[in-house]
């Protein structure tokens, strides 16, 4: 052990003359011996959630007023849009050219054109790109990357720059009915590698989160579809109400009535971010991950279909497989089993693929799932709607019996599975 004081420092018989004399004594440690020292820290983090439409329009201030208060620090912004979103509005980079010399006029991103839908998170090539222009776009640490698109497109464009100058302030704007009621309220970024769902990625909080609900209009049937799985999957979790509107609703949300699909996607989206907010475990230290009914297999199911199955789609085979198990293992009563099943079919969700037939590989998933999340397998289930309970091993019998159930419930001619030839 050795003193330090007044600009002295005795080490064994060795003195050494500091060149900050006004330290406080303090203890040093010899270096032979081992030492530890842990502190508990925490870190606040604002959790930004906009609603709005159209949100470049002249007169829309929502993202001028996010950027402008911090914008005199940042050095540029850089905007990235899903490649579908700025077809299915042709004029879209010229209104955000427009936005920003109205709101921002001493900034003038680049607008950076990306493939949309899974490709961008399966292609090294595209994330490369994205490093690439992040990089000539001469982004600060406090500059702002504006990722305008679905899920996929927020993942990638969130984990390049999340791991640029090792974290840059990510704005997304979310344009599909999955970001919108899930994807976007989340603090994971990432892409696929290796073959597995978002083998590669961050823990890393946006600084804002828009969603934009005029985009929603140019969805595909299947896309617009997607959200309403992870709506009716946080719905049985967390709000029985939820459940019983989107149920009263399913034809109307298949319609694309707006008036009743929008209130369903925002009450998701506020689930999901009070979860965030709210669960005490964002970054998913503990095992548990509370709001993954149905995952374990949706993540396994869209890899065997090639991604020919959307994670919204691929999320909807997994809330009943779920679901049918909860039934099969005596959790969960028939007559709530029948009106979840029913609730997916009538949306308009296709409940059995062709891929299902390999159901041992399929339970692979559950490995993989495992894997990914570290710990102790654990999986959420449901015994009433809104209650759940967690899950710690799976009787394989039980689950081959509820994957091939789904199969004979769509050879009834309930579920009108074209893919399945
Ligand atoms: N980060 C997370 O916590 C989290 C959570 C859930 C899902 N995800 C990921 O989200 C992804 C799925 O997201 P998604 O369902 O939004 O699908 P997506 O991003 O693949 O988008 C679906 C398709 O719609 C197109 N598109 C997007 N917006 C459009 C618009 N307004 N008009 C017309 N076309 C449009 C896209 O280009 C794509 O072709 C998956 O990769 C999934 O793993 C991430
Ligand atoms: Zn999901």
């Amino acid at each position: 052990m050795c003193l330090y004081w007044g600009g002295e420092v005795m080490y064994g018989n060795l003195r050494y003359i500091s060149e900050a004399p006004n330290l406080r004594p303090i203890e040093l440690t010899p270096a032979t011996n081992n030492a530890a020292h842990d502190a508990v820290f925490s870190c606040k983090f604002t959790h930004r959630l906009r609603f709005t439409a159209n949100v470049f329009a002249a007169g829309n201030d929502t993202l001028s007023e996010i950027l402008s208060e911090q914008s005199g620090h940042c050095s540029n912004v850089a905007v990235f849009v899903d490649a579908n979103v700025a077809r299915s509005r042709v004029n879209l980079a010229d209104e955000i050219g427009n936005y920003f010399k109205r709101y921002l006029p001493e900034k003038s991103p680049k607008v950076l054109i990306i493939p949309g839908g899974e490709q961008i998170k399966n292609t090294e090539l595209d994330f490369k790109r994205i490093l690439d222009d992040l990089e000539q776009s001469r982004l600060c640490r406090k500059s702002f990357v504006i990722a305008v698109g679905g899920g996929a497109v927020l993942d990638a464009v969130g984990f390049a720059a999340s791991i640029t100058h090792r974290g840059l302030r990510l704005i997304r704007i979310a344009t599909t009915t999955l970001s919108q009621a899930d994807s976007a309220m989340a603090v994971k970024n990432g892409i696929n590698a290796f073959g597995k769902k978002n083998y590669m990625g961050v823990f890393a909080a946006p600084w804002a989160i828009i969603n934009d609900e005029a985009t929603l209009e140019t969805l595909t049937t299947d896309h617009w579809l997607a959200g309403f799985s992870e709506a009716i999957k946080v719905a049985l979790l967390k709000d029985p109400l939820l459940f019983e509107y989107i149920h009263r609703n399913c034809d109307r949300v298949r319609s694309r009535n707006l008036k009743i699909a929008i209130p369903i996607i925002r009450r998701s989206g506020r689930l999901h971010f009070d979860h965030i907010t709210q669960n005490g475990d964002p970054f998913e230290r503990q095992d548990a991950r509370p709001l993954d009914f149905g995952h374990w297999s949706a993540h396994k199911l869209e890899q065997m279909s090639g991604f020919e199955l959307s994670h919204g789609q691929a999320v909807a085979i997994g809330i009943a497989i779920d679901a049918t198990y909860a039934n099969f293992m005596g959790w969960l009563c028939d007559a709530n089993h029948q009106r979840i099943l029913e609730c997916l079919n009538r949306i308009g969700f296709r409940l059995y693929h062709r891929v299902m037939r390999q159901a041992n590989t399929l339970l692979g998933g559950l490995d993989e799932f495992q894997e990914h999340l570290g710990g102790r397998l654990t999986i959420p289930s449901i015994s009433r709607i809104g209650e759940t309970f967690d899950i710690f091993e799976i009787d394989t019998n039980q689950m081959l019996a509820a994957i091939s159930y789904l199969k004979r419930f769509h050879e009834w001619g309930k579920n009108d599975d074209k893919t399945d030839s």
